[in-house]
């Protein structure tokens, strides 16, 4: 294969992608192609934390992050959020209205650390966000708490650079028992949540709330 002498550095959106794509020789496969720029993103991005998690450690013998999870959406599952979402079931359709196909979880030890690893993602150079929720400050109506950003992450190709959006959830050791639990409990097909479980989830979840609050005085 004869690699074209890089015309510019172009920073371009994953949407201008399809673009580009049609100007590659090889012009099938686009769904493979665009799954590798998203774990690319997750690459680039993973490496940025494991340095933050280690530079704390070492630096200033602080474990700012516990530990990081991530994955890719599956097919079948980026198809349901299309349909659910009513969005046009083109690859167009899904850059531009799925924002969690690449996604990163990271837990941390105390809720003060959310908002720490929160500006020190932000503050990365060239990472941009594109949109963030705080149900830290404000849980949502189960209960669920975690701070959620997607970001914009470059990822360097031979002939572009490519913005791709990456969901970032980060959430206490606390709350991701809570809501990796809560997660199993409402997908199990044979239990339809009722009034009563749903309310029971929310008073742990209120619980758990109190502990990371507690533990956050107990750390200082
Ligand atoms: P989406 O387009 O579906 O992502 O909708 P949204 O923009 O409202 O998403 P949101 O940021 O509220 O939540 C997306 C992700 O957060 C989900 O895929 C879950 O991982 C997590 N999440 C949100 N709500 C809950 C909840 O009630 N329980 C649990 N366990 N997880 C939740
Ligand atoms: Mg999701």
């Amino acid at each position: 294969m004869k690699i074209k002498k890089q015309e510019s550095t172009e920073l371009i959106d994953l949407k201008n992608f399809l673009d580009y794509n049609k100007k590659i020789e090889v012009e099938d496969n686009t769904f493979q192609k665009l799954m590798f720029i998203y774990e690319m993103a997750i690459k680039e991005l993973n490496t940025k934390i494991e340095i933050m998690q280690k530079e704390f450690k070492v630096f200033y013998d602080y474990d700012l992050i516990d530990h990081t999870n991530n994955r890719i959406k599956k097919p079948e599952s980026i198809i349901q959020k299309m349909k659910k979402k009513e969005c046009k079931l083109t690859y167009k359709g899904m850059i531009e209205n799925i924002n969690d196909i690449a996604g990163i979880r990271v837990i941390c030890p105390l809720k003060k650390d959310i908002f720490s690893i929160r500006n020190l993602l932000q503050n990365l150079p060239g990472i941009e966000t594109i949109k963030e929720k705080d149900y830290v400050t404000n849980p949502k109506e189960s209960g669920y708490s975690a701070y959620h950003i997607i970001l914009g992450v470059p990822v360097m190709l031979s002939q572009k650079v490519i913005y791709v959006k990456v969901e970032v959830q980060i959430r206490t050791m606390a709350m991701d028992f809570w809501s990796s639990l809560e997660h199993k409990m409402k997908y199990k097909p044979e239990e339809k949540p009722n009034k009563k479980t749903s309310k029971e989830w929310i008073t742990c979840a209120k619980m758990i709330n109190k502990i990371d609050n507690r533990m956050m005085l107990l750390n200082e």
